[in-house]
């Protein structure tokens, strides 16, 4: 069985400790069975891949495909409590949230991951200048996230055009069917005084 992060006590990550090496770290936020960080880590060796993944069958399967992928590791955890606990402050320099999960349902709503104390974390643990990309197919989400990281002090909507990414598992699944997808990426910056 795959153990559970979030019910162990609390110590932070050492990257350096679990990659074997220092390098700049990418984290995969519900990263599922890791298609996503699979083809991205080969392209970009010189950046370490994390893979956060609450339901141990996916991070199972996430980890046999990373298997002989040196520069890919995969956790059990949540989300929230990897951002808050985990991730040592001003050590990501990009994190992906991919398709979160929607929750459509009006009384669902509050489930979503993404909120401004959520916002919050991130910041804290990404490097000045690093990145949030976001993608989903509900255009409410959408908006809503992309009306958070715009009155976020520490945050700025930028366009990214330097590395095209794989498409997720969900994303081709999206495609088919011919629904639309919406993308954001939010850059940490100095909040002004
Ligand atoms: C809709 S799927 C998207 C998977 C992948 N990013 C993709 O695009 O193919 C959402 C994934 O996030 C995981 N997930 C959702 N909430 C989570 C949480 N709070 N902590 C950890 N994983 C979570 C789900 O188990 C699922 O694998």
């Amino acid at each position: 069985m795959i153990e559970l992060i979030s019910k162990l006590p609390i110590a932070p990550l050492d990257p350096a400790k679990l990659f074997g090496r220092e390098a700049p770290l990418h984290v995969d936020l519900g990263c599922g069975d890791g298609s996503f960080l699979c083809e991205l880590a080969p392209q970009l060796t010189e950046k370490n891949f994390l893979g956060i993944e609450r339901l141990s069958r996916r991070v199972e399967k996430a980890r046999r495909k990373s298997e002989t992928i040196d520069n890919v590791r995969v956790l059990r955890a949540e989300i929230s409590h990897a951002v808050r606990y985990l991730l040592p402050g001003n050590s990501v320099v990009t994190f992906y949230l991919l398709f979160p999960d929607p929750w459509p349902k009006r009384r669902h709503q509050r489930r979503r991951i993404f909120t401004r104390d959520f916002l919050d974390c991130i910041a804290a643990a990404l490097q000045e200048g690093g990145f949030l990309r976001v993608t989903t197919d509900q255009l409410d989400y959408f908006r809503q996230i992309e009306g958070l990281g715009r009155a976020h002090p520490q945050f700025e909507i930028v366009a990214v055009d330097d590395v095209i990414l794989p498409s997720t598992k969900f994303e081709r699944r999206f495609c088919e069917k011919g629904a639309p997808i919406y993308r954001v990426t939010l850059r940490k910056v100095s909040p002004v005084k």
